[in-house]
């Protein structure tokens, strides 16, 4: 390849990442209404709570803590459609009542939840054994409120 070729190809490479930076996904929160959260409906130990924060608000509540990345195209629109596919499923601020709560044990025991790609790049969301363990015994006996 000629130095005139590469040249126009890495131009046009830029142009298009330049181009697709106009494409920016909705990544405001959202407001949250009082008295819906997962925690106004039932008993929730600090413990869990603790787990829940680290591992899974960033997907599962109106709190999301978007990286820097999540403003350049295309890291952006992926982490905006997990976001919004997380939320549509649960949202630990404004909780479905058809919610089980044994699915949330049972996504962590197969290890689907927290989602790999997402651990890859926040290795503090692990979950140990014990965390899994409490959450599951929660959900077992959560009192409702
Ligand atoms: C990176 C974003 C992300 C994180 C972090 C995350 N989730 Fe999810 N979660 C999703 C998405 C996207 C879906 C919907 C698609 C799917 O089921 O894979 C989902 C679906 C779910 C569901 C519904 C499954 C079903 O059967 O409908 C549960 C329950 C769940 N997550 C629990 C958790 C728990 C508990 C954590 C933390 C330990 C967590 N998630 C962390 C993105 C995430």
């Amino acid at each position: 390849m000629n130095r005139k070729t590469a040249s126009r190809i890495s131009g046009a490479v830029g142009a298009v990442f330049f181009l697709m930076q106009a494409i920016r996904p909705e990544t405001a929160n959202p407001p949250t209404r009082p008295g819906n959260a997962l925690k106004d409906r039932y008993e929730v130990p600090a413990a869990v709570e603790g787990v829940f924060n680290r591992a899974c608000a960033d997907c599962h509540s109106n709190r999301t803590r978007w990286p820097w990345y999540s403003r350049v195209a295309p890291a952006s629109w992926l982490l905006a459609s997990h976001v919004k596919d997380g939320r549509r499923h649960m949202n630990l601020d404004d909780f479905a009542e058809d919610i089980s709560l044994k699915d949330i044990c049972r996504e962590m025991r197969l290890g689907t939840m927290p989602m790999k790609s997402y651990l890859f790049l926040h290795p503090d969301a692990r979950v140990a054994g014990s965390e899994i363990q409490s959450v599951c015994a929660w959900a077992q006996n959560a009192q409702e409120k």
